[in-house]
């Protein structure tokens, strides 16, 4: 029945990046749908390379009281996704806490701007050790517990339209987006037996304090051919907002619609898929 389908009572999703941004709202959402929620972040800079305001300790308690709200359980805390033991133990604390693992939002991620033959190794070794290395290291933790819980599951590695095309400008962000492609299908072959389904999920132009538009303005205007390999903003598609037709920024709740239903068993035919989360703009 397409109600059974759409529920997640019951079940326990661990979300990372999950202080603000896209990650709260996929917990938020998530919980919405029945689940039991285990929220981590690092909820402090990672590195100098990365000018954006970090997330707080006080992002995370804001998702926690959301989560809350939500009548679900919610078990939060300060991890980094490069330590692979932290991840580890809040995984185990989290499976004894509500007694299984069927979903894993893989989201958190750092973004920072350069030329790759420009950029220090700092700037490189950050990006990839955070959104390649670190988003395995979470699978790592994951997965095993997953597969013990007995129970299958639905995995979301959150790349980037970064992933699916070259980003001048943002290369080793490019390149860590294209790498989760690669984790993402070879560990959807993996991990089919056991029941659990592995997709990627590549948005656009989403208003999180990841995005600067300053920052992306500087790069354009001191490269202008960088411009023609970024789409134009999405198009607005419906009209209840008035907003139709209009080049707007897109909300972390609209790709956390997409991450429920690939959650769910809504999406069981799904294990391998790279979805565009961009309203088609990334065709252009
Ligand atoms: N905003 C966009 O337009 C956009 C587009 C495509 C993909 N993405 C991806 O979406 C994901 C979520 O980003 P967002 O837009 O919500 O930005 P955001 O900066 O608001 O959220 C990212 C979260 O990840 C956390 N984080 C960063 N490094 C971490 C680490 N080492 N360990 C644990 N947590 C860490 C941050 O503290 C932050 O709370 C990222 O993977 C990003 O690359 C964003």
């Amino acid at each position: 029945m397409a109600a059974d389908k759409a529920t997640l009572e019951g079940r326990v999703a661990f979300v990372t990046g999950a202080a603000r941004g896209q990650g709260r709202a996929h917990a938020v959402r998530l919980a919405n749908e029945g689940a039991d929620i285990i929220a981590i972040d690092v909820c402090r800079p990672v590195d100098d390379t990365i000018t954006y305001p970090a997330a707080t300790p006080e992002d995370l308690a804001e998702t926690v009281s959301a989560v809350e709200a939500t009548g679900r359980k919610v078990l939060a805390r300060e991890v980094d996704i490069r330590d692979l033991a932290a991840q580890q133990q809040v995984v185990a604390d989290g499976i004894e806490q509500f007694g299984r693992l069927d979903i894993v939002v893989a989201n958190a991620g750092v973004l920072s701007w350069g030329r790759i033959f420009e950029m220090s190794p700092e700037q490189w070794d950050t990006i990839i050790d955070v959104n390649l290395n670190g988003t395995w290291r979470t699978i790592r933790a994951a997965v095993p517990a997953m597969i013990e819980a007995g129970n299958g599951g639905s995995i979301i590695i959150v790349s980037s339209s970064a992933g699916l095309k070259a980003t001048p400008g943002n290369g080793h962000y490019s390149a860590s987006k294209h790498g989760l492609v690669a984790l993402t299908n070879a560990l959807a072959l993996e991990v089919g037996e056991y029941g659990i389904r592995v997709n990627s999920i590549h948005p656009y132009s989403i208003d999180t304090p990841m995005v600067e538009p300053e920052a992306m303005a500087a790069v354009f205007a001191k490269f202008p051919s960088y411009l023609h390999s970024f789409a134009p903003m999405p198009l607005h598609p419906v009209g209840a907002d008035g907003q139709r037709g209009l080049a707007t920024f897109m909300s972390p709740d609209e790709v956390s619609d997409v991450v429920a239903w690939l959650a769910g068993d809504g999406s069981a035919t799904l294990s391998g898929s790279q979805i565009a989360v961009d309203r088609g703009v990334m065709k252009y």
